[in-house]
């Protein structure tokens, strides 16, 4: 049994001041931070009250109530005739850091949990690049939502709907699940009424939230190889057994998925648009897609990124016309507005509706209320259809000025992959280049680009991203020539085998 202290064993009461005010809280604040040092150990018996008022010269009240604050806040124990112990408890908590504020402290080597250190390797991948050409994505100038998009958004927040108000549904506004499903219904050809529609904040949540809702741990998936690598992150967080299915020149090769795995409960692919190599999915895959998702009872979960944007023809339908039963399909808005917005939405079968929605409820309820009525509004009024048809043309027009830019001033042995949508460019380098070098050496000459072997998992064939979205004609010319000045001072040497990525 523990002796019971005596005052002088706690050095941390040697700097009560009875001339200062609140002698009680500086008590209780001494005690704390004497079982913080360790001067009083868990299970401890407390020198009593009448010991520690007479040795420190208090009024006997004082110290009690002292030991009743610390009583309620845990740090003590007091039992009628066993006197007041420090709370056993404490022993199972680890001790607070000497001073939890200093920088010191923050700085200091943890052990981060397995999962914290999987995470904190994906963040790198989202780290946005310089807003330099060819940076994907960056709606600059003239493909930047117009002055409607402002005076609209101004208006619509001056009004009652988006004024400050309570919890939204999590599934999303009403007018903007209507606008949408009307929208994909004529553009996209996806088959559904609005309450088949969840609003997410993008794509990037529409994946994570297809694989909560639709699969378990342990679960086989099919990816596409190469692939978006923030969504292959996805199914490795949700820890997945993803099978990489190879893509040839008509998309996802199914034969060869079902030769690797043909028990996947789902397929992730990107349909319209081969991310990041550009092909459709022919129409015999699509079928046969299809047809395997049925055999098994699996799910196709359709990320359609940027489809809005083919230049030749009409943009592809979607896979989820064929069989909206099996098919998740995953729309965003970062694209053909921008990606700041953080809006998108997933278009499922109505069973599974509030289970996409109680899984975002609990990731983070719901998207701003008053951004969604911006967007319903901005929809609503016609104002984004004309905004695509008006940027698809822009597109386009910086698209050939690019095309023809490389033509000229390419070295030999670098080709450009055939494409007719969205918003970037794939060159593939000779065999054995070393593409992750190339994209180092020209972040450090001004230029971004995108290497392209490391979203692939088996067989990478080394290659460049160009994003041409954000910039004028004159900027991508002058940025092709300084892509060729990298690429001729730092020849195309042999890359070694290396896994980075990069997401967006
Ligand atoms: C293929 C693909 N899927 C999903 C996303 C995520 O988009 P969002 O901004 O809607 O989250 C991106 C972003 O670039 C993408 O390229």
């Amino acid at each position: 049994m523990p002796r019971r202290r005596v005052t002088t064993d706690i050095p941390s009461l040697g700097v009560i001041d009875r001339a200062a005010a609140q002698v009680g809280r500086q008590i209780a604040h001494a005690l704390r931070t004497a079982i913080a040092k360790g001067e009083l150990k868990p299970g401890e018996l407390l020198p009593s009250t009448r010991t520690l008022s007479t040795s420190l010269r208090v009024a006997r009240g004082t110290v009690t109530e002292a030991f009743e604050q610390l009583q309620a806040e845990g740090y003590l124990d007091s039992r009628v005739g066993a006197g007041t112990r420090v709370a056993p408890m404490l022993a199972e908590q680890p001790r607070p850091a000497r001073s939890s504020r200093s920088r010191k402290a923050e700085t200091m080597p943890i052990d981060l949990p397995p999962r914290a250190t999987k995470l904190a390797e994906v963040v790198g991948a989202f780290t946005p690049m310089p807003e330099v050409p060819f940076a994907i994505a960056v709606p600059a100038g003239a493909v930047a939502p117009d002055d409607h998009w402002r005076r609209l958004g101004n208006r619509v927040r001056a009004s009652r709907a988006a004024a400050p108000a309570s919890y939204g549904d999590p599934r999303g506004l009403m007018e903007l699940r209507r606008a949408i499903a009307d929208y994909v219904r004529k553009s996209r050809a996806v088959l559904c009424e609005p309450e088949q529609v969840v609003i997410t904040a993008g794509t990037q949540q529409g994946l994570y939230l297809a694989g909560r809702v639709l699969l378990s741990r342990g679960d086989r998936v099919w990816a596409e190889d190469p692939a978006y690598p923030g969504m292959t992150a996805v199914l490795d967080d949700l820890d997945l057994v993803t099978t990489r299915v190879p893509v040839d020149e008509q998309g996802i090769d199914v034969d060869a998925g079902i030769a690797i795995c043909a028990d996947a409960r789902a397929a992730f692919a990107t349909p319209s648009h081969q991310y990041p190599l550009g092909m459709p999915i022919s129409m015999i895959r699509r079928k046969a897609l299809l047809a395997w998702a049925a055999r098994q009872g699996a799910w196709i979960v359709e990320d359609d990124y940027d489809s809005e944007l083919r230049y030749a023809g009409h943009p592809f339908p979607s896979m989820q016309g064929l069989d909206p039963q099996r098919v998740v399909y995953l729309g965003t808005l970062s694209k053909v507005l921008f990606p700041s917005l953080r809006l998108g939405y997933v278009v499922a079968p109505a069973p599974l509706i509030d289970a996409f929605a109680g899984a975002r409820a609990l990731l983070d309820r719901h998207s701003p209320t008053a951004d969604q009525h911006v967007l319903a509004a901005y929809m609503q009024e016609g104002l984004f259809e004309a905004h695509i048809r008006r940027i698809r043309g822009v597109y386009a027009a910086r698209r050939a000025t690019l095309i023809a830019a490389l033509t000229r001033h390419m070295p030999d042995g670098v080709t450009l992959q055939p494409s007719d949508q969205g918003m970037h460019l794939l060159l593939w380098l000779p065999d054995g280049a070393d593409d992750v070098r190339l994209a180092q050496a020209s972040l450090d000459a001004g230029i971004v680009v995108r290497a392209i072997s490391p979203m692939y998992h088996q067989a990478p064939r080394a290659g460049l991203m160009l994003g041409f979205g954000g910039f004028a004609p004159q900027e991508l010319e002058a940025a092709v020539l300084r892509l060729r000045h990298v690429m001729d001072t730092n020849g195309m040497q042999q890359a070694p085998r290396r896994k980075s990525r990069r997401a967006s």
